[in-house]
């Protein structure tokens, strides 16, 4: 299956698509992850991403659509995947959608991952607070001050996808504030629908 989850920063994405990827047997492509990993390996503009990723302000379109469409691609990519962060602006959306076009694919569901606002700025906090617990790096983008100017990218730029993807009768919501177990179990039916209704 060929699918998209989307959701404000902080509401799960990556949680619950590395979860249904490994059910579904498919990669999970984040497009956050796919960038950190290139800024670390020195081998984008890296500061230039960097720095774009530590104010909490959207990458540009060629970098982003250059890296995904890179992975996207791998041979363990070719019976479908899971993307998370991509498309985030009407025209990632439309590159997707010509890049589908010229394999002969579709996208099979958008999962749209709802929650309160509210709860974003101690997610991101508490994950912060545990990376330093344990040693690990703490995103740059994960303080509440650039968690706003995220949240304020995401309602300007990737929100209005979904009433594309509403109109393309793709959008599956489920309720992001429940426990992460319950949010994967509504994903899990809302996949096994789709599935059943190709
Ligand atoms: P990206 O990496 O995509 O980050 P994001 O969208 O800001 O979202 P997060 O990764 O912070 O949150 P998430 O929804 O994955 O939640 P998670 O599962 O981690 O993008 C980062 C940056 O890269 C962007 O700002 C931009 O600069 C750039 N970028 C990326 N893609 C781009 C693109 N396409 N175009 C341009 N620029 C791009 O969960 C968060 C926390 O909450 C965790 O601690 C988790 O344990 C906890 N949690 C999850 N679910 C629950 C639950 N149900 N209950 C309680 N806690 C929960
Ligand atoms: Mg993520």
């Amino acid at each position: 299956m060929r699918l998209v989850i989307m959701g404000p920063p902080g509401a799960g994405k990556g949680t619950q698509a590395t979860r249904l990827a490994s059910r579904l047997g498919i990669p999970h492509l984040s497009s956050g992850e796919l960038l950190r990993d290139a800024v670390a390996a020195g081998s984008e503009p890296g500061t230039l991403v960097g720095e774009i990723m530590a104010r909490g302000e959207l990458v540009p379109d060629d970098i982003v659509k250059r890296i995904v469409a890179e992975r996207a691609t791998a041979a363990d990519a070719s019976d479908g995947f899971i993307l998370d962060g991509f498309p985030r602006n009407i025209e990632q959306a439309e590159a997707l959608d010509r890049a589908f076009a010229t394999r002969g694919v579709e996208l099979d569901a958008v999962l749209r991952i709802d929650v309160d606002e509210s709860v974003l700025v101690d997610r991101v906090t508490e994950r912060a607070d545990r990376a330093r617990t344990a040693g690990e790096p703490v995103r740059s983008d994960d303080t509440p001050e650039v968690l706003r100017e995220r949240i304020r990218a995401y309602r300007r730029e990737t929100a209005p996808l979904l009433d594309l993807y509403t109109a393309r009768d793709l959008l599956e919501t489920v309720d992001g504030s429940r426990s992460i177990d319950e949010v994967t179990a509504q994903l899990v039916d809302a996949v096994t629908a789709r599935n059943r209704a190709r």
